[in-house]
């Protein structure tokens, strides 16, 4: 099982301890960037924590700013077997715990929470003063999107959550599962007018309720629709050296948009062939 530094908390996984020997930065090409791969030198979670910093919000003007966190393999698949586990990697996993470490929300699509069996995001010692010191909450909430609110609320992710669990939905809604979910201790927020969450209306309901750090964990279906509302600002991917054939499904899904959306590079690291690569909106 992973060590204490690992996030373990939300996907289960058997991967050994996260190391990073020889993790360098490619780019921005700094003095982390040597021609040679350094000693065994592994990266402290602060500095992944500066590594995948949000960006500072303009006084007087705090903005959402929405970042998505996904693995890729080189053929584009973003899951094999239903999860994805098998083609992630004990560092990819290290950045995954660090991104919600920096995250105040974690928004991700029903499917991968009953997939993927979602837990609560855990209070970690290690971002315990940097939280505080942010103004955030111990641990992030998670917000689930959800049209028909077809969720185990008997989970730990109802009942035991370090913060309230969120649930994003549309107005129409069905009124019993919209009560059995805040019998068991859900938040519902309403983000659209039909049944369905509307992105840019997702994003402004969490910044309502003071969530303006913002994390979402995909699935392709959901972040799909992210993409195509033009509310991400950041995309997180790893790109796994790895090739799975078959029909995965993509990081992100749903119908294309009229004109592809332009993303800058931002930074890459590197770790025994994994890419870790930031992209920002341009
Ligand atoms: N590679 C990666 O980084 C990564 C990340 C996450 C997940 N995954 C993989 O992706 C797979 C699951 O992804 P997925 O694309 O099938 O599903 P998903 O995007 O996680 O969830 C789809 C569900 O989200 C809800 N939803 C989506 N858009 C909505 C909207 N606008 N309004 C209201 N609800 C909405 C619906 O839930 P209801 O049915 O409840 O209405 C829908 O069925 C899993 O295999 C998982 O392992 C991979």
């Amino acid at each position: 099982m992973p060590g204490a530094e690992v996030e373990d908390d939300t996907v289960p996984h058997a991967n050994p301890r996260a190391r990073l020997p020889g993790m360098r930065r490619l780019f921005p090409v700094t003095d982390q960037t040597p021609a040679t791969t350094p000693g065994d030198r592994e990266w402290s979670l602060d500095e992944l924590a500066e590594a995948y910093a949000y960006p500072v919000p303009a006084p007087g003007e705090p903005r959402p700013w929405l970042r998505a966190n996904m693995v890729s393999t080189l053929d584009g698949a973003a899951q094999h077997d239903g999860r994805s586990q098998p083609i992630s990697t004990a560092t990819d996993m290290r950045i995954f715990g660090t991104l919600r470490g920096l995250a105040d929300v974690v928004v991700v699509g029903a499917e991968t929470v009953r997939q993927e069996g979602y837990r609560p995001a855990r209070a970690r010692a290690e971002f315990a003063a940097r939280r505080e010191a942010a103004g955030q909450a111990p641990a992030p909430a998670i917000a689930v999107v959800t049209a028909s609110l077809d969720l185990d609320f008997s989970l730990p992710l109802f009942t035991s959550p370090p913060v309230p669990t969120l649930l994003l939905t549309g107005a129409a809604a069905a009124p019993d599962r919209v009560a059995a979910a805040e019998k068991a201790g859900a938040t519902v927020v309403v983000a659209g007018d039909g049944p369905g969450v509307e992105p840019a209306r997702a994003v402004q309901a969490l910044a309502g309720l003071g969530h303006t750090r913002l994390l979402t964990e995909g699935g392709p279906r959901m972040l799909g629709q992210f993409v195509a509302a033009g509310v991400l600002d950041e995309l997180c991917l790893t790109v796994s050296p790895m090739l799975t054939a078959g029909d995965a499904q993509r990081i992100a899904g749903g119908p294309s948009v009229a004109v592809p959306r332009r993303f800058a590079l931002v930074s890459l690291l590197e770790e025994d062939g994994f890419l870790f690569s930031r992209y920002g909106r341009v």
